[in-house]
């Protein structure tokens, strides 16, 4: 007898909504970018519970009838394409006809249409199949989907916190507003305003809306093209580089996407300036002809494949190079730099600051005394230290060479100094400072206040998105405080996602605790360090030998790359063919 059948349709569905349905984010995706192909000039995302309970989009764009209104919910229905060559002249962000029918197999839903001046129909489905229909007065769509995977519960066990989850639907109304300037978004969760960006005139204008003028003011602006292909960027200064990868947008036809060809054409044009923690903000608006650019790579449409990849690449690596290039030149380092030894640093070696504003660069003198007794055998004048670039430094110790990355090294120190910190020595701001930053990092940041406050960083809520700093920790004394605010909210946002390894001493703290305190440590220490700064001199570098040599993992950094490479003497003979 035959063992083979067809799955039932339903459950077709399901499975097939598993790929395009992740979590709450995927159907604000899905149902903003239905509401932008309709032409809508304005889309109002309203979410409850982060999406668990209600996630509703308004749209004023055409509009639907009633025979369509059905028929949008079957499997690869569609009024985007027609036939295979219209997958390669694409002017829609949707077009595989499944978005609607993969909400529909793990939601209840209800939905108001009408075309324009037509009486409308209210619809509402349940488990994929329609309960009921009617005509009903509406302009535009709206669509309400309810019990997110009410009946998946596996798939519900996989959300994350009611943050997490609000975090990603922001990231995704985000991405949408920033590709759509001239449409208007709103976006409510439980009732409050999470952005609101009025229709705007360019991607600069839309930029400010959702990320404040400060932001904008730090990102260098220049446009490309060739051959057909078109880039408009907007990228991190040198100033202003982050050490978590948020801020990243990439937009291929004006659709959001990951793409790593265009990373890392950024990432080159910044290879020689940041370091393997440093990571730039940027905005890449890209186009070029639809027939050159496959969209069809995954369900989500998240990713595309070029038809010239090195084309690609090289536009815009040298747009980037030369944006950054231009503003070396136009920004030299102050008094006693020439330009060009400015546009060296700048460029060729790491973000400049004014030597007076340096933090120590290492220990505080309290903390030196904490060392002094250990390993007495470390004293500066024992030790001649060979310095290899700007990153390593040589030595040679008990019959051993060491080369040690000392911005590694340093960070290991400074992270379980934050790490150990019941109360961190703090520098009260003589003018408290305000950041702006976007609203859910204001209150991941001040969900934590009372964490931040005893490592000694004391913030309050400013109002309009903005936080004011009244204190920093000794360590951090000079830091751009917009970066480490940014930083840190976003590792508060992203911890639950990026477990960070267990090996120190907050392990005996309830496990999510002590993660968030790990990651922050992380990110606090990676600003605290050397990076950026100049090299410590033999008598700092032998205090750091020491601090490390107490560390609990002197072997790496917090982030699990290493802190030096040692060479015995027997790997040597070896080397040598001496044994
Ligand atoms: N907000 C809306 N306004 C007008 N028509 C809509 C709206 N949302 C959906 N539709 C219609 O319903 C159809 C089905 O939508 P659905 O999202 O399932 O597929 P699609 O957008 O065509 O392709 P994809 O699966 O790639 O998103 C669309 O092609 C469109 O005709
Ligand atoms: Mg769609």
């Amino acid at each position: 007898m035959s063992q083979i059948a067809v799955l039932p349709v339903h459950l077709q569905n399901k499975i097939a909504a598993g790929e395009v349905i992740e979590r709450p984010a995927s159907v604000v995706k899905e149902l903003i970018e239905n509401a932008i192909d309709a032409g809508s000039t304005a889309i109002a995302v309203d979410v409850e519970k982060a999406g668990r309970k209600l996630i509703r989009v308004s749209d004023n764009g055409t509009g639907m009838d009633r025979a369509d209104a059905e028929r949008a919910f079957d499997r690869y229905a569609t009024s985007k394409i027609s036939n295979e060559a219209d997958l390669f002249s694409l002017h829609t962000l949707g077009f595989r006809g499944e978005g609607l029918a993969a909400i529909a197999a793990v939601t209840r839903i209800s939905l108001v249409t009408a075309r324009q001046n037509t009486t409308g129909t209210a619809l509402s489905i349940a488990g994929g199949s329609v309960e009921d229909i009617r005509d009903c007065a509406a302009a535009g769509t709206s669509l309400e989907v309810r019990d997110l995977f009410y009946n998946t519960p596996a798939r519900r066990k996989f959300l994350k916190s009611d943050a997490t989850e609000n975090y990603h639907i922001t990231d995704t109304v985000t991405r949408a507003a920033l590709a759509h300037p001239s449409i208007r978004f709103t976006l409510r969760a439980d009732g409050g305003e999470i952005m609101l960006a009025p229709s705007a005139a360019s991607y600069r204008e839309r930029i400010m809306q959702i990320f404040g003028k400060e932001f904008v003011d730090g990102l260098l602006e220049t446009t490309a093209e060739s051959a057909g292909l078109h880039a408009h960027l907007f990228i991190s200064a040198v100033s202003m580089v982050r050490t978590t990868r948020t801020n990243q947008y990439i937009f291929v036809n004006n659709r959001p996407v990951k793409d790593p060809t265009i990373q890392q054409a950024i990432y080159r044009a910044y290879e020689e300036v940041l370091s393997r923690d440093q990571h730039p903000v940027y905005f890449v608006f890209f186009t070029v002809d639809a027939a050159r650019v496959d969209c069809n790579v995954h369900p989500t449409k998240r990713e595309v494949r070029f038809q010239d990849t090195s084309l690609v690449f090289r536009l815009i690596a040298d747009a980037a190079r030369r944006v950054l290039l231009a503003d070396a030149i136009r920004h030299p380092l102050g008094p006693g730099h020439s330009s060009e030894s400015a546009l060296h640093y700048h460029i060729g070696v790491k973000a400049p600051m004014p030597t007076e504003q340096y933090p120590p660069p290492f220990l505080q003198p309290d903390q030196r005394d904490m060392v002094a007794e250990a390993s007495p055998e470390y004293t500066p004048d024992r030790l001649p230290f060979i310095y290899l670039g700007d990153t390593f430094v040589a030595f040679s110790d008990k019959a051993e060479l060491i080369v040690m990355d000392y911005h590694a090294a340093h960070e290991r120190v400074n992270y379980e100094r934050f790490l150990d910190a019941v109360q961190m020595p703090a520098h009260r701001l003589l003018f408290p400072q305000q950041v702006q930053l976007q609203r859910h990092e204001c209150s991941a940041l001040l969900e934590n206040k009372a964490l931040l406050h005893a490592w000694g960083i004391e913030i309050d809520d400013f109002g309009d998105r903005s936080i004011i700093v009244r204190s920093v920790p000794d360590l951090l004394q000079g830091t751009d405080l917009a970066s480490l605010l940014h930083d840190v909210a976003g590792a508060l946002l992203l911890q639950s996602e990026e477990p960070v390894a267990a090996e120190d001493g907050v392990s005996a703290l309830p496990e999510p605790l002590a993660r968030k305190k790990r990651s922050l440590a992380a990110q606090l220490a990676c600003h605290a360090s050397v990076r950026g700064r100049e090299a410590p001199d033999a008598y700092r570098l032998a205090q750091l030998i020491r601090s490390l040599a107490l560390t609990r993992d002197a072997a790496r950094c917090p982030h699990g790359r290493p802190t030096q490479i040692r060479m015995t003497m027997e790997t040597l003979r070896k080397m040598f063919r001496k044994i």
